[in-house]
């Protein structure tokens, strides 16, 4: 059913209930427990007969109110507020995995998300497998007989590839896996993945849904059996959010839909601009017409996205010459940010991987990828451009 109010109306006008002071802007309910009107009361809370608050582990008005907000922008029935992606990634996979279950999963996933596959999960005895962005004609071979579950980020980080969300959803259903896709980058002003068949759709609410760089936090949404597995995991386990964080994050989607539009304005005025400059030997965005999967992006994203890679013509010394040289941008690795940042993945997020594992996801020595922020297009092209030059001198 197509919701009543445009989404700007959703992310601005959700709201938890007002209190008796009639505030217009939500108060922070910074409190660790609820009390109960009587034993009864207390007795039907905690046996699941009515909703309400117990203790902020389990839930909080202020978590409440930023995931209902979340839920109606993403199309999903129910979520759950986590303390930051990384909880919302691992809860989302914990919460479902059984020792003996099989994880399929794209290579070029979040440099924590490949560490807990690889160094966490055996330990519970869930195996997985990789499989390339741009082979899709062969995940469906990569599925098991105990396959559970299929893994995916799209666009990708750093390398911005693109995954098309209706065909993996049609090899999970045809085998009955669940699709969890992290929509972090995209962020479901973009891109809506539950509308393409993801069963689970998490979130690293720490970039652009906060879009400040202030603090950590994380989602885990879909349909309401599904989260309340998740909520039962979550509830014992404790990987809630903090009652501050709700409450910025539940404000910061009030503003999501503007930042987007200047983010993605930017991010494609500044792919166009690397297109042409000397020292740069490629650029990727995914609605430049060259990216590789173009047409995908066009159909299941409304903009391009606030991320753009590129490469460096000479390799490692090259991009961190450029590194050193930017004068305004942020060196960080962060993303998500209204501040331009820069980030040169081989020496950082991605160090850990070998040398043939950032080949495989495409990250070169001298890739750089650029969060482009909301300061003026013209000054974050001219600091880009002098280290550019710098790099290739
Ligand atoms: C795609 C993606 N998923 C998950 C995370 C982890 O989020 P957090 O840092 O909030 O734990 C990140 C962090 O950079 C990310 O880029």
């Amino acid at each position: 059913m197509k919701p009543s109010k445009h989404f700007e109306t959703r992310a601005i006008r959700t709201q938890s209930e007002r209190s008796s002071q009639g505030e217009h802007s939500a108060p922070i309910y910074a409190t660790s427990s609820f009390i109960f009107e009587d034993a009864e009361h207390a007795r039907a809370l905690f046996s699941n007969e009515i909703e309400g608050n117990i203790y902020s582990r389990y839930s909080n008005p202020n978590n409440d109110e930023f995931i209902d907000k979340l839920c109606l922008l993403e199309g999903c029935e129910d979520g759950m507020a986590m303390a930051s992606g990384m909880a919302a990634m691992f809860t989302s996979m914990a919460a479902f995995l059984n020792q003996g279950d099989h994880l399929l999963i794209c290579r070029s996933v979040f440099g924590s998300t490949h560490q807990i596959t690889t160094q966490l999960l055996p330990r519970w005895g869930i195996t997985h497998t990789y499989v390339d962005i741009d082979r899709p004609e062969s995940w469906e071979s990569a599925v098991e007989p105990n396959t559970k579950m299929f893994f995916l980020e799209t666009p990708s980080n750093p390398g911005l590839d693109i995954i098309d969300l209706g065909f993996a959803s049609a090899i999970c259903k045809k085998h009955g896996i669940m699709l969890n896709v992290d929509n972090c980058f995209a962020t479901p002003y973009i891109q809506q993945p539950a509308l393409w068949g993801a069963d689970i759709v998490t979130h690293s609410a720490t970039k652009f849904i906060d879009g400040q760089g202030r603090v950590l936090g994380g989602a885990i949404l879909g349909p309401k059996k599904i989260i309340e597995k998740v909520r039962f995991f979550a509830r014992h386990t404790g990987p809630a959010m903090s009652p501050f964080h709700g409450w910025l994050l539940s404000k910061s989607l009030e503003t999501l839909p503007v930042r987007m539009e200047k983010h993605c304005e930017n991010a494609m005025n500044l792919a166009l601009f690397l297109e042409e400059k000397n020292g740069v030997n490629w650029v990727k965005y995914p609605f430049l017409p060259k990216h590789p999967q173009h047409d995908i992006a066009r159909k299941q994203m409304k903009l391009g996205g606030g991320l753009v890679t590129f490469e460096l013509d000479g390799g490692l010394k090259a991009g961190q010459k450029f590194w050193d040289n930017i004068r305004m941008i942020s060196r960080s690795s962060n993303l998500g940010d209204t501040r331009t940042i820069a980030t040169h993945p081989a020496s950082t997020t991605h160090s850990k991987l070998s040398a043939e594992e950032r080949a495989a996801v495409g990250i070169t020595d001298g890739l750089i990828r650029i969060s482009v922020g909301l300061e003026h297009i013209d000054d974050i092209i001219s600091d880009i451009s002098q280290a550019v030059d710098q790099a290739d001198g």
